[in-house]
């Protein structure tokens, strides 16, 4: 959800204002994407990077909104059937954070429409440096032969084995990078960017990217029909 500080800026507002505003883009979007009948969306709303690297004031204000989101967004959650899920390291969030995640998560446990994943204190990296780290002592303790260790032995134990891989990461703000997001979810994802920033992103956007990505053909490394020979 990047360009929420640029959003800020260039109306010569403080950086806070931009991710206040990126909430109402965050409630927009996953109103739709469940109404699209889509059946997962994770929003990388706090990477590991920017919970350790920015100053503390942005990051206690973005926990302030996320707080206030999680409390709020229960109705409107329950009303579009959505599951809300988190993944990261989650208890290294302030408390109060935690108590209220788990109360909605706790709450939307039931429902099946669409499951909303927010990547807290999240990195790709750390993900698959801790699925290594569970497998490495499930192995010392005889439970895992490391011989038969493989992609789908490391697939369980990511943060949230259930969730599929991504088809699509949308961009925003103009953005080229992957920025260490859902690092082995991606492998292979479409991309879309788009020069809008996160507070603007509204429905138009959101139909222009999956009908770009409904007109993107898969290989996953194989051939399409009429490669060649
Ligand atoms: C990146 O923009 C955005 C973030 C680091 C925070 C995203 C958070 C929200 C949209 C609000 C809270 C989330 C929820 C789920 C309620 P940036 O600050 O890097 O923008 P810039 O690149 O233009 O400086």
């Amino acid at each position: 959800m990047d360009g929420n500080g640029r959003w800020a800026n260039e109306r010569g507002e403080e950086r806070r204002r931009g991710h206040a505003a990126g909430v109402n883009a965050v409630r927009d979007i996953v109103t739709e994407c469940a109404r699209a009948k889509l059946p997962w969306l994770s929003l990388y709303a706090l990477s590991t990077e920017n919970y350790r690297a920015r100053p503390r004031f942005e990051v206690m204000w973005l926990m302030v909104l996320l707080k206030k989101f999680l409390i709020d967004e229960r109705p409107t959650l329950m009303e579009n059937d959505v599951r809300l899920r988190s993944t990261g390291r989650i208890d290294e969030l302030p408390a109060a954070v935690v108590k209220e995640l788990r109360k909605t998560e706790a709450l939307t446990a039931g429902n099946r429409g669409m499951t909303l994943v927010l990547a807290l204190n999240y990195g790709g990296r750390r993900e698959i440096a801790d699925a290594a780290r569970a497998i490495a002592e499930a192995a010392i303790a005889g439970k895992i032969d490391p011989a038969v260790v493989d992609e789908a032995t490391v697939g369980r134990h990511l943060y949230d084995p259930t969730m599929p891989d991504v088809d699509l990461l949308v961009r925003t703000a103009g953005e080229l990078r992957v920025s260490n997001f859902l690092l082995w979810q991606i492998s292979y994802a479409e991309i879309w960017s788009t020069p809008i920033c996160w507070p603007d992103f509204r429905k138009p956007h959101l139909v222009e990217a999956l009908a770009a990505y409904a007109g993107r053909r898969r290989k996953f490394g194989g051939l399409l029909p009429g490669a060649g020979r």
